[in-house]
Parts: structure tokens; sequence; C-alpha cells
């Protein structure tokens, strides 16, 4: 096995998921967005089963080398920011779309089986329709999301020119343990928790009311190896992952905020940022029926355990 961004939050527990089921996994990460500390732990506790490239995805001859005798390639390696992206829209798209195509190359030289694409619900854009269906057409409206959907269309194309099998999970809002918490474009939830912790208001981008599917990372975990071990082939399908629940940020704080026993702090308000969607919820259906998904851990147990971790990281139980 090989996972690209393996070093990162969500390739971190799919490591610690593959290595728990005794696989050997080969992670490539330049480390642009984490740390091998993230996994240090994981190759100190099975040294035999897991090889760290640290390289970009963008070099092929490090790419051929982490593919190496690898039946299933699970591709998370990418930039993650939609803001940053508006920022640096040529950078976004060499990583995340001409980088998904040298994962695509390395794999179908290399005779891989079979790529498992972390794709983004990001490609639905601001259509109104709920909930989110895979028969929409795409609106992708930042330059992030628009290179995550290029990865999509590569993919298919991979399976219809080089016999490359594969499927995209298209994410909705990933949340759990060890995402980062501490940059400008941080996820929303470990900012908030790091705000209520040192007593200070979490800031949120609009009226609060834009809802979103957050979606514990051990859902999107499932996801991957149910896409890993799918009998039929998937021929580059596209498939919603994720909770299947619409929660407001302005809900989302407040359940922190009772989960961490705070109380009077209210959340400060500011424009809302160029490029977000209004409201985003998944229909799972498909990826129920194309490779048995289906979520298994709500927003309240994730939540609970979520929030828990980050106050200890933070130096607070609540
Ligand atoms: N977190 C979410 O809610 C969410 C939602 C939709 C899609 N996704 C997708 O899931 C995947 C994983 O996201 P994440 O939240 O774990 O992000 P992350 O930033 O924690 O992980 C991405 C990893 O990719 C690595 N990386 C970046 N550029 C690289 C390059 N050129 N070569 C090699 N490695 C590189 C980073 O160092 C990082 O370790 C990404 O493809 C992202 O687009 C995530």
């Amino acid at each position: 096995m090989c996972v690209t961004g393996g070093a990162g939050f969500i390739g971190g527990h799919l490591v610690d998921a593959l290595v728990s089921m005794g696989a050997m996994v080969t992670v490539i990460d330049d480390l642009s967005n984490s740390s091998a500390i993230n996994i240090a732990s994981t190759i100190d506790q099975a040294p035999d089963q897991v090889r760290l490239i640290q390289a970009s995805i963008l070099d092929p001859e490090a790419m051929a080398s982490a593919v190496e005798g690898a039946q299933t390639v699970f591709h998370l390696a990418a930039l993650g920011s939609v803001p940053m992206s508006i920022d640096d829209p040529a950078r976004y798209w060499v990583v995340n779309a001409t980088g998904t195509m040298r994962v695509l190359q390395a794999c179908a030289a290399a005779g891989v089986e079979r790529v498992v694409y972390s794709a983004s619900s990001s490609a639905y854009g601001n259509n109104p329709d709920l909930p989110k269906l895979e028969s929409m057409a795409p609106e992708p409206e930042s330059p992030y999301a628009a290179a995550k959907y290029g990865g999509e269309s590569l993919l298919r194309t991979w399976a219809a020119c080089y016999g490359l099998d594969s499927i995209s999970l298209r994410y909705f809002n990933i949340f759990g343990t060890r995402q980062a918490a501490d940059s400008a474009y941080a996820a929303v939830i470990p900012a908030f928790v790091k705000k209520y912790i040192n007593g200070q208001s979490p800031t949120i981008f609009g009226d609060g009311e834009q809802t979103r599917d957050f979606t514990h990372v051990s859902n999107a975990v499932l996801a991957n190896l149910l896409g890993c071990v799918a009998k039929e082939p998937l021929r580059g399908q596209v498939v919603n992952i994720g909770a299947g629940v619409r929660t407001s940020v302005n809900e989302l704080a407040s359940m922190i905020a009772t989960n961490l026993g705070v109380e009077g702090i209210e959340p400060s308000y500011e424009p809302e940022r160029v490029g977000e969607v209004r409201h985003s919820v998944s229909s799972v259906e498909l990826a129920k029926s194309v490779i048995g998904y289906e979520p298994t851990t709500t927003i309240e147990v994730g939540l609970a355990e979520t929030v828990k971790w980050y106050a200890g990281q933070f130096g607070q139980g609540p």
C-alpha cells in the first residue's frame, strides 16, 4: 500500500488503520503541511511496516519508488486551504491537479490496481440544491475546488485510457484528532476549541448560519478501506463521503462550548470569506450502493472525542 500525504491529518489516521490491519505502508509526504512527528509514533510501533519517503508527489523518481509493488495507492497529498488557493492559484493547480496526474502516471507505470483519491465536496460550489448528489453539475468556486475537481477528471481519464482503476471520495468537512490548529486557515473545530480554552471568542466568518456536513475522520478512513477492497471495477466513479447531517457553524460553536463546559463566551463575527459555500450536506446513498459505505461515527460522538483531545493538547481538560 502507498499513502500520499500520509503524514497529514486524514492520511495519518488512514496509515494507523492500515498498520493495525497488518499492511505494509509506504508514505510519501513532503511534510509541507505536516511534521514527521505525526507519523513517528506509528513508525516506532511498527518500524517494519511503515516507510516514510519525504518527497513531493511532483518528483517522478520519488513517486516511482513510493508506489513500487503497491496494489492500492491512497492519494491524499494536496494543499488544503481555500483562501490560500485564491492568493496562489498556480501553486494549487500544480500540486493538486498536476500532482494528481503525476501520481496516476507513476501508478499506471508500476501496475497499481487501484487509486483511492481524496476528492472534495467543494466541487459542488454554491449550487443551492440539498442534499448534494453526485449527479449535480460541478460548480467549483475557488482554485482549490477547481484543482481537486480536476483530479477527479484525471482519475476517470486514467481509468478509460490506461486501465487504472480508481474511485474519488468527495469528503464533506472531515474533523478529528490531530487536525492542524495553529495556521491562519485552521480548520474550524480546533480553531474554536483553542479560542474557548483561552477564554476568547471564536471567530465566525459570515452570520454563522452557513451549514456543513461535519464528518468524523473515522468515516473517511472507513470509506478509503471500502474503496480499496471493493470487488467490482470502480472506473473513477465519484461518491460522496459525509455524515449526511447538516449543522450550522453557530450550532457547532455552541456544541463545542458545551463539551468544554464554557459559558458566557459568544462568538465574534467577521465578513464572509470569498469563495466559501453557503450550505453543504451530503447524500451518501451512492457511496452505500457502490462501496457499502455508511457513516458509523456521529458528529456528537466524534466531537466529544475531538474536543477532549484538543483540550488536552492545549493544556486543559474539559
Ligand atoms: N480535511 C477535510 O475536511 C477535507 C475535505 C475535503 C477533501 N480533503 C482532502 O483530503 C486530503 C487530506 O486532507 P487533510 O485534511 O488530511 O490535509 P493535510 O494538509 O493534513 O494533509 C495533506 C498532506 O499532504 C502533504 N503534501 C502537500 N503537498 C504535497 C506534495 N507536493 N507532495 C507530497 N505531500 C504533500 C502535506 O504535507 C500533508 O501532510 C487532501 O487531498 C484534501 O484535499 C480534506
